[in-house]
């Protein structure tokens, strides 16, 4: 009868919803069970990183490297070998060689970035592998060579990883890292935002506000992996002029590849293709009639007169 067909096409309409709102939410499951199959995937990322005992105590920052070897273990180069050198607590060692030659890797290592093939690195007499990770790296300033910014105010970038940050340290830090007077020149200050939908810094400015992130820690140890390369000599004068003062009492850990910036360390290590050529204060080293230091420092002068 008429009554039955219509009946029967008002149910079939009745059901079709339900059935394409059922697709669409089987979709929508799937969807979602393979994103969190990714994030899983991250999240269960282990590292290889790991502390073998804990330990939490306050470093006076006592270095030795020990016939340190290390290896990168995705590319197979050797980019230490057998290195061993001793860096007393409130000294400053430099760091000088030619691109390549394993200066980054030291800092790595010391962070704990990597963990060495073979030899040790002890800090205070405690293997860097017995620290626990966030102590270790909690008490250490690093201001590495390639400078990380956020998308966000210079205050929140110089503040970072601290639990309480401060304002007169920030400002104390940023003059240290004699960028403060850049800052204050720009028009929210410190509120600046920097990045995507913020101004851009300079090359300089960058590496000077990552230079006050480290010193904002008033970290035991200090390292400065080329923080000054992209500074004009003059102004990185002024800069190790300010840093004496901070680096004072802390030990610190100076890489260049410029004579200019490692000359007033207490001591030099001149590394070649990962080993350790020459090691002394600069007079020593400039006294080495035929080694690469005094090479590398004859051949900035004629660099910097042309
Ligand atoms: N993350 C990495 N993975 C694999 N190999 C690396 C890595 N970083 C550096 N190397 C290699 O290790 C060696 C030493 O590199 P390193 O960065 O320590 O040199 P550097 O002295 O800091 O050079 P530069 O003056 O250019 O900064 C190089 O041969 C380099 O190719
Ligand atoms: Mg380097």
């Amino acid at each position: 009868t008429t009554g039955t067909i219509a009946e029967f096409i008002i149910y079939v309409n009745l059901l079709t919803w339900p059935v394409a709102a059922l697709g669409w939410t089987s979709s929508l499951v799937q969807r979602a069970e393979a994103s969190q199959a990714r994030i899983n995937e991250f999240l269960d990322e282990k590292t290889n990183i790991v502390s073998r005992r804990d330990e939490a105590k306050e470093i006076t920052g006592d270095i030795v490297f020990d016939h340190v070897t290390f290896t990168y273990p995705d590319t197979g180069i050797t980019a230490l070998h057998d290195v061993s050198f001793r860096l007393r607590p409130g000294h400053t060692l430099a760091i000088i060689g030619n691109t390549g030659s394993g200066k980054s890797t030291v800092a790595a290592l010391l962070c704990r970035l990597y963990d060495v093939t073979s030899g040790d690195i002890r800090i205070d007499g405690t293997d860097v592998r017995d620290y626990a990770l966030t102590s270790l790296r909690e008490q250490i300033g690093y201001v590495p060579q390639d400078v990380f910014l956020f998308s966000d105010s210079i205050r929140n970038n110089i503040n970072f990883g601290l639990d309480q940050p401060d304002e007169a340290r920030m400002q104390q830090a940023a003059k240290d890292a004699d960028v403060y007077d850049n800052i204050i020149r720009f028009p929210e200050g410190f509120d600046t935002r920097v990045g995507e939908r913020g101004i851009t810094l300079s090359g300089g400015q960058k590496q000077r506000v990552s230079m006050a992130r480290a010193l904002v820690k008033e970290p035991k140890i200090l390292i400065l992996d080329d923080s000054l390369s992209a500074v004009d000599t003059k102004t990185e004068n002024v800069i190790l002029g300010a840093l004496q003062r901070v680096m004072k009492g802390r030990t610190s850990l100076l890489i260049s590849h410029r004579v200019s910036s490692v000359k007033l360390a207490d001591e030099i290590l001149v590394l070649d293709d990962g080993r350790i050529v020459q090691h002394g204060t600069h007079a020593a080293l400039m006294a080495e009639a035929g080694g690469l230091y005094r090479a590398l420092y004859e051949r900035q002068l004629q660099a910097e007169e042309a």
